[in-house]
């Protein structure tokens, strides 16, 4: 365990060794392919261009290149070992023609830097489990860039946690996240004793979470007309909205 402890990795890469990740957060995140599932049942299926944020290991990215046919994927995570892992699966799966991965910060891109390496505008944007690293300020200066990148009448989905409605229920979804695990065959310690360790980097650190009414509020403020939540299972929820046409 210490050894693995001792592996630096940027916050959100979550384990010290990627082929960990897929298996691993399956049995962190309740629910994990049906929340990715609900963002990319989200998306229009005749979309032409979607930006995703945080692609991870590329789990997102295959859900949206499966669920949108015609769709070109243009998927950001800062860490070039997520960047290059994602490549791999992509191109084992036959969508490398549909999909460009790019090394960036979406910190970065939010306050207008390397915006030149990204000059589509987006039908849809999506992301999973990555923006909570960012401060409140930052979630909200990546909404409104969000919201300038899309065409009219585009949209934007967003898998995160969230700070839970009360105490009483966080207890009960600690609780929830033990069975789950359970009932993956582990439980939550021998997962986390595979989790890296990591501090800030760019515009991310340790988790920030934000209520679900904070992010919808923001998602107001940055533009975003009717705001919804499609998916919610305790502390974990899909949220976004769309723009005016
Ligand atoms: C928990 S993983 C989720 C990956 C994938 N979206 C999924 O749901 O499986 C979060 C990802 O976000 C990336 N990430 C976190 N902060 C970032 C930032 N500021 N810019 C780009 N990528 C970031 C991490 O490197 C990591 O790959």
């Amino acid at each position: 365990m210490s050894d693995r402890l001792s592996v630096e990795i940027f916050p959100g890469e979550v384990f010290a060794s990627t082929d960990d990740f897929d298996s691993g957060i399956r049995q962190l995140i309740p629910h994990y392919d049906e929340m990715l599932a609900a963002i990319a049942l989200c998306l229009p299926a005749q979309a032409a261009c979607i930006l995703e944020l945080g692609c991870g290991t590329g789990e997102l990215s295959l859900q949206i290149l499966q669920t949108c046919p015609t769709a070109k994927v243009i998927a950001l995570d800062y860490s070039p070992r997520m960047v290059e892992y994602s490549r791999r699966k992509i191109e084992a799966a036959g969508y490398s023609d549909r999909w460009r991965g790019l090394a960036m910060d979406f910190g970065d891109w939010a306050v207008g830097n390397r915006v030149d390496e990204i000059n589509e505008s987006f039908d849809a944007c999506a992301s999973s489990l990555a923006i909570h690293h960012l401060s409140d300020d930052m979630k909200l200066r990546l909404f409104k860039k969000i919201r300038e990148s899309l065409k009219p009448s585009g949209c934007f989905w967003n898998a995160d946690p969230i700070v839970l409605e009360s105490p009483q229920l966080s207890e009960v979804y600690q609780k929830a996240r033990e069975q789950w695990a359970i009932a993956q065959g582990t439980t939550l310690a021998e997962v986390r004793a595979k989790l890296g360790k990591s501090n800030t980097y760019g515009y991310s650190s340790q988790d920030q979470l934000a209520t679900l009414e904070e992010h919808l509020q923001m998602l107001k403020t940055a533009g975003f007309e009717s705001v919804a939540i499609p998916w919610k299972y305790f502390g974990l929820a899909v949220f976004g909205g769309f723009i005016s046409s």
